[in-house]
């Protein structure tokens, strides 16, 4: 399936500063709502659309409204962040978070957070998390979201490794994944290489 990775200059200049280290998590905030808001753009221009009519000032216009249900699927905690530039494009989006923390020793995901009603209320799902490191939290929640009945799943992520790309890609090969930039390698303690760090500690201060 298909792997989307940014060619946009916006989109690299912006991640450029994300990756800084002093860049401060106010700023660093701003940044990932930001590229989150570009790469929207770009994972989104398949989405199905439907004439509708409007009247403006001068006469009838046919134009077209967004034709899906669309849920946004953070992982948390550093999905979040991820939410809100696309929210302002589309307000309607319903968010369902999906807690998963990595074991810092065996490297997999362990659930923790996950309110889905029992039946999909959404028919495109925008997975959402900034690090695709071994790939295991996407496929974790890609995993529920399939057995919860979704129809269309999208990845959007800002940076991951070609470990995380290849692994989500062998598990659900039918999940396009939308990348801001693939980076080298992933660390022998699961971390992107160069990266930017840990994505939750750098938005939350909590590093
Ligand atoms: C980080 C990151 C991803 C995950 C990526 O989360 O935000 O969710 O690891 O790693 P993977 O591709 O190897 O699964 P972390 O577990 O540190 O939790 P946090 O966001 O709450 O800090």
């Amino acid at each position: 399936m298909m792997v989307y990775e940014s060619t946009h200059p916006l989109v690299k200049h912006k991640l450029t500063l994300m990756r800084r280290k002093n860049t401060e998590p106010k700023k660093f905030r701003e940044l990932i709502r930001e590229v989150t808001l570009l790469l929207c753009y770009e994972a989104t221009a398949d989405l199905a659309t439907q004439e509708i009519t409007v009247e403006t000032p001068m006469g009838t216009a046919i134009g077209q409204e967004l034709a899906e249900k669309i849920g946004l699927i953070p992982i948390l905690r550093a999905g979040l962040g991820m939410v809100n530039g696309i929210w302002e494009m589309m307000p309607g989006a319903e968010v369902w978070h999906i807690g998963l923390y990595r074991d810092e020793r065996t490297l997999k995901p362990v659930s923790y957070y996950n309110k889905l009603p029992t039946n999909p209320t959404v028919q495109v799902c925008l997975v959402l998390d900034p690090m695709l490191a071994t790939g295991g939290s996407a496929i974790a929640t890609i995993d529920i979201l399939k057995k919860w009945g979704a129809e269309r799943i999208k990845f959007l992520g800002l940076l991951a490794a070609p470990e995380g790309i290849e692994a989500l890609q062998t598990a659900h090969p039918d999940v396009p994944i939308y990348i801001a930039q693939i980076d080298d390698h992933l660390n022998d303690i699961g971390f992107i290489v160069p990266g930017l760090g840990d994505a939750g500690d750098r938005q939350f201060g909590t590093a």
